[in-house]
């Protein structure tokens, strides 16, 4: 690791810090169509969320990422499905406010060192982690998380690792958010149930408002201090 990491990170992890308080709901977006974007983007915002994971997983997510940025500047767009440095390079070229991973391989990791944007590695293992923090990133996507041994997995992670705080995606709902939230190492979580596919496709956006409004009431009227 080149000797200024370490000053890098910290800065990265203070503006991650900064940014994830605008959580702590995370909507992992599949966008199919480019003009479903901007109105599921401002569905969300109507509804109280402003950070959004827009996923490479569509070829309409740079360009739907990008007409967000441009329209809806309340939005924190985030890139998501980061799984090489070329997809990292363009979300930071896109005006993408941080950028996270499911997975973390070394070249990804190397260049997110030395990238300014603000990066979230996935993680599902002790030994992913101990590599995540040794390039020097303390915040991780825990991915997939229910299926990695869920709640029960990131408490036992806390006692080794009490340096690291985790974004929570793969199985997460309204059921069990808060339940997750709860968790000292857990800073947000997210997850695609906030916007379902088909929802989407049928510009169901009132629908989105509407549970995106009453998950977020429902976290601040069952959670205890966090
Ligand atoms: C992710 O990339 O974080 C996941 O695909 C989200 O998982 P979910 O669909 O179970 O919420």
């Amino acid at each position: 690791m080149p000797q200024d990491v370490a000053s890098l990170s910290d800065t990265r992890d203070e503006k991650l810090a900064e940014l994830l308080h605008f959580g702590p709901i995370i909507p992992v977006i599949t966008i199919d169509r480019l003009e479903d974007g901007v109105p599921l983007a401002r569905a969300l915002i109507a509804g109280g969320l402003r950070l959004l994971e827009i996923t490479l997983r569509t070829p309409a997510a740079i360009d739907a990422a990008a007409a967000i940025i441009a329209e809806v500047p309340e939005a924190i767009v985030g890139i998501g499905t980061v799984l090489t440095p070329d997809d990292l390079e363009r979300a930071q070229t896109l005006g993408a406010r941080f950028a996270l991973s499911p997975g973390a391989t070394p070249a990804l990791l190397e260049a997110a060192t030395r990238s300014v944007i603000p990066f979230i590695p996935g993680i599902a293992t002790p030994s992913e982690l101990m590599e995540a923090l040794a390039y020097g990133f303390k915040t991780v996507k825990f991915f997939p998380a229910a299926a990695s041994g869920g709640i029960p997995a990131l408490k036992a992670l806390a006692g080794p690792f009490p340096q690291a705080r985790f974004c929570p995606t793969g199985g997460i709902d309204e059921k069990n958010a808060k339940d997750w939230l709860a968790l000292p190492n857990v800073i947000a979580v997210g997850g695609s149930w906030i916007c379902p596919s088909s929802e989407i496709s049928a510009g169901a956006w009132d629908q989105i408002t509407n549970r995106t409004r009453q998950t977020i009431s429902s976290l601040s009227q069952n959670s205890g201090p966090r």
